[in-house]
Formats: structure tokens, sequence, C-alpha cells
């Protein structure tokens, strides 16, 4: 399974759902506020920008966004909506690519970090985010806890949603620390469609770890975009690191 062929035509042409899911007005309008705030007036580059779900209504706000996406056919959804120049993008690796300028935010949403299948492709990423910031500069991350203690012995899959006509679950290999997560649609009859994406999942603590390693500090980490606290029980987490200043 290469990312290519992952986030190709048919997964770009299919991943907007304008108004549902990650689309809904409650799940974007947090983000994109939250997000807004933390640019402190400066310009954001989102890593893995996609078809703008997240840039469009920023850059809506009047903040300044840029973007870098492996996959051409994502960008050719964000061009439908905004020009090269209101949201600049560059076709690149968001571990190793590089945009011209200077940022007071860099943002990486959705779980998309742990779209890099290595540790030294995250830290890489880190670091990269770190080459783009301003001092003072904050990179926040937003990622999803893996979800091993509902992973009895012996098992490999966790299902996280099962509704009408589909079923959502994650297989693991605990020793490579990789997950491969399939989202199954199926109607009536006895044919399915799968789309399958691998992972490599981070617990909170190595995700800090990452950051140290490129000169950031936790600033803070919440359980959701509107400040819920950050538990044991938390799904997921917002992490907001900051460079020295
Ligand atoms: C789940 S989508 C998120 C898109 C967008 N950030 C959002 O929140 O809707 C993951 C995106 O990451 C991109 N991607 C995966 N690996 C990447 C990499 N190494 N460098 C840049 N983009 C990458 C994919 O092409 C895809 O557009």
């Amino acid at each position: 399974m290469q990312q290519n062929e992952i986030w190709g035509n048919e997964t770009a042409k299919s991943y907007d759902t304008p108004g549902t899911g990650m689309f809904s007005p409650d799940v974007l309008e947090p983000a994109v506020e939250r997000l807004a705030q933390l640019a402190d007036g400066g310009r954001a580059l989102e890593f893995a920008i996609g078809t703008g779900r997240v840039a469009v209504p920023l850059s809506e706000r009047k903040v300044h966004v840029a973007g870098i996406e492996f996959s051409p056919a994502m960008v050719a959804e964000l061009r439908t909506k905004v020009d090269e120049a209101t949201i600049p993008v560059v076709i690149g690796d968001m571990a190793t690519a590089t945009v011209p300028g200077s940022y007071s935010l860099v943002y990486l949403v959705y779980n998309t970090i742990s779209n890099l299948l290595t540790q030294e492709e995250q830290v890489a990423c880190f670091r990269n985010a770190a080459r783009h910031l301003s001092p003072g500069g904050r990179f926040v991350v937003e990622l999803g806890v893996p979800e091993l203690r509902k992973l009895p012995l012996g098992q490999q899959a966790v299902v996280w949603q099962t509704e009408a006509g589909y079923i959502g679950l994650d297989t693991y290999d605990t020793l490579r620390q990789q997950l491969v997560s399939h989202h199954v649609r199926f109607g009536e009859g006895g044919q399915a469609r799968v789309f399958r994406s691998p992972h490599r999942y981070i617990w909170p603590a190595e995700l800090d770890l990452m950051a140290q390693l490129a000169g950031f500090a936790l600033e803070s980490r919440h359980a959701d975009w509107g400040g819920a606290p950050f538990t044991a029980e938390s799904g997921s987490h917002v992490s907001v690191y900051r460079l020295a200043g």
C-alpha cells in the first residue's frame, strides 16, 4: 500500500463531505477558531493540506495560509476552491519539503503525522516544522491516542465504529508500532468497498520527545479544539508545541 495510491484521484474526488463528518461545522469551527488564535496575527503553514478542509476556512478568517501536500490529486480538489495566489502549495513530503517564508504557526491535523511510517520520518517532520517557524512559533499536532488498551492479548483488531452500511476497524502490529485503518462500506448485496491506510501510531510521550529533539517544548495539550481537559480516557489530543523565543 503506497501513500500515492491511497491519496490518488478516487480518494481525492470523494474526500470532501460538505457539512457532515470531518466537514461538519461542529468539527471544523472550533479547529479553525483555535488555529486562528494560535497564529496570533502571523502566517500559517499546513503540512498535508489535502483538499483544504481546514486551510480554506482559516484563510477566509484572514489568516495567510500556505501548504505542503504530497498528492497532486488532493491539491487539484483544493484548486477548485481557491487559487495559488490565495493558498500557495508546494507538492512534496512534509518531512523534507520546504516552502518560502517564515511562519508563526505550522499545523498538522487529522492524525496525519501517523501517515509517516517510521520514527525517523516523524522526527524529520518536527524538524521541518521548526525550520519554517520564526522564534516563539508554534507547531500544532492533532492526533489519536493509540487504542492499545482495547486490544486483548492475542487479538489484532479493534473495531472503532459500526453503523448501517459501515464498519471502521484498525489492525495492529504492536511489534513494529504500525496499524492499518480499514473503512468498510457496504449495501444490501455481498460486495463491500474498503479504504485502507497504513499508520505508525505514536503515544503522546513519544510525540513530546520528538518535539524536544527538534527544539520544541509542550505549551498545551487538550482533548479537543475547544479546550476540553486531556485525561487518561481521551481518545485524541490537540498538542501545541512552541519553539524558544
Ligand atoms: C487525512 S488527509 C488530511 C488532509 C487535511 N489536512 C485535512 O485535515 O482534511 C491526509 C493527507 O495527508 C497527505 N499526506 C500523506 N503523507 C504525506 C506526506 N508525507 N507529505 C505530505 N502530505 C502527505 C495525503 O495526501 C492527504 O492529503
